[in-house]
């Protein structure tokens, strides 16, 4: 007798029975499709880096709201590109602020698509950091852990149903809490210094004019440290943790859930998105198996929530 150990492709050769047996799903209401709303533009702009997808003025983010949910895509999550950048961020936190205007006209318009906002400073810094500098040019936490909150109380104001801090500063997930009891946060618990935010960078217009972000997000060789921060972020308040990349760090997605048990969000970055895209514009890999492979592994690592640009193309070919 073997042992029936060896006779695992019993269950591969039906394609019902393979399916019967399929351990994880993708399903279109598992995603949240990133917007980039920018003030003073008309219409639509491309970027160039990402393929497909476009900075939007706010009518467009409107209509591209529609959309998205007329895909069973339940959520978005708004970046803002004001129109005027100083140090200290002040667009981040302007009651009409580009994320503020976008996010009353989203929620007028489809009051059952869930909208969430980034909440950071990055896009609003003549200097690109995600916090205020100190003279010496470093990013002085404290004071931008005040300005976090105030964007995150303004964004709520404006009718945010979440709000997601993607700063990385110490401390803010509890400052925000203090602001708002009632709002849910989704924090971007374990985000690291990635090279794959590239892409992004040139959408939101946010590299930083000196130096890196590695003082504030963490080193990608450290997966102890992203336990560390997760735990930190539930004991302040955040009602789920999000890790940032995705791909290039499942295993990391994988420990946060099991230690946290909350709701896990995976952040499916620009860089991600852009290298698919790149790879089968040229040839070289087959797209729509590519990225449902991708998604899938995503939501297999234990994500419950897939923030990703294929958003809208994946929940067309599911
Ligand atoms: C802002 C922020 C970034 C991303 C999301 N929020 C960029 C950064 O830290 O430079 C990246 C998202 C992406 O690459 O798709 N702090």
């Amino acid at each position: 007798m073997p042992f029936p150990q060896t006779r695992l492709r019993r269950l591969r050769q039906t394609p019902v029975l393979r399916d019967l047996v399929r351990e994880t799903r993708l399903d279109p209401g598992d995603f949240v499709m990133p917007l980039f709303v920018e003030a003073g533009l008309d219409g639509r702009a491309p970027i160039a880096a990402m393929p497909g997808i476009d900075r939007l003025s706010i009518s467009a983010a409107v209509d591209e709201a529609g959309e998205i949910a007329s895909l069973g895509i339940p959520a978005v999550l708004l970046f803002g590109i004001p129109d005027h950048k100083d140090e200290e961020g002040t667009g981040a936190y302007d009651d009409e602020g580009i994320v503020q205007l976008a996010t009353r006209a989203i929620k007028r318009a489809h009051p059952d698509l869930l909208v969430m906002t980034d909440v950071c400073l990055c896009e609003y810094t003549s200097h690109g950091h995600c916090g205020l500098l100190r003279t010496d040019g470093s990013v002085d936490n404290d004071s931008s852990v005040d300005l976090i909150a105030r964007t995150a109380v303004s964004q709520a104001r404006a009718g945010a149903d979440v709000v997601a801090p993607s700063d990385m500063m110490d401390g803010r997930i509890g400052a925000v809490r203090a602001g708002l009891s009632d709002t849910p946060i989704v924090a971007y618990s374990a985000k690291f210094a990635s090279a794959f935010y590239g892409p992004f960078r040139e959408a939101a217009d946010s590299t930083p004019a000196f130096g890196d972000r590695r003082a504030y997000q963490m080193d990608p060789a450290n997966g102890d440290e992203a336990l560390r921060e997760a735990l930190l972020d539930v004991q302040e308040g955040a009602d789920v943790v999000m890790v940032k990349p995705a791909l290039p760090y499942l295993d990391v997605i994988r420990r946060v859930k099991d230690e946290t048990r909350l709701p896990v969000a995976a952040y499916n970055v620009s860089g991600e998105y852009a290298m698919i895209k790149a790879a089968a514009a040229a040839g070289m890999l087959d797209e729509r198996a590519a990225v449902l492979e991708a998604l899938t592994s995503i939501r297999r690592a234990g994500a419950d929530i897939v923030i990703t640009y294929h958003a809208k193309d994946a929940a067309r070919w599911l």
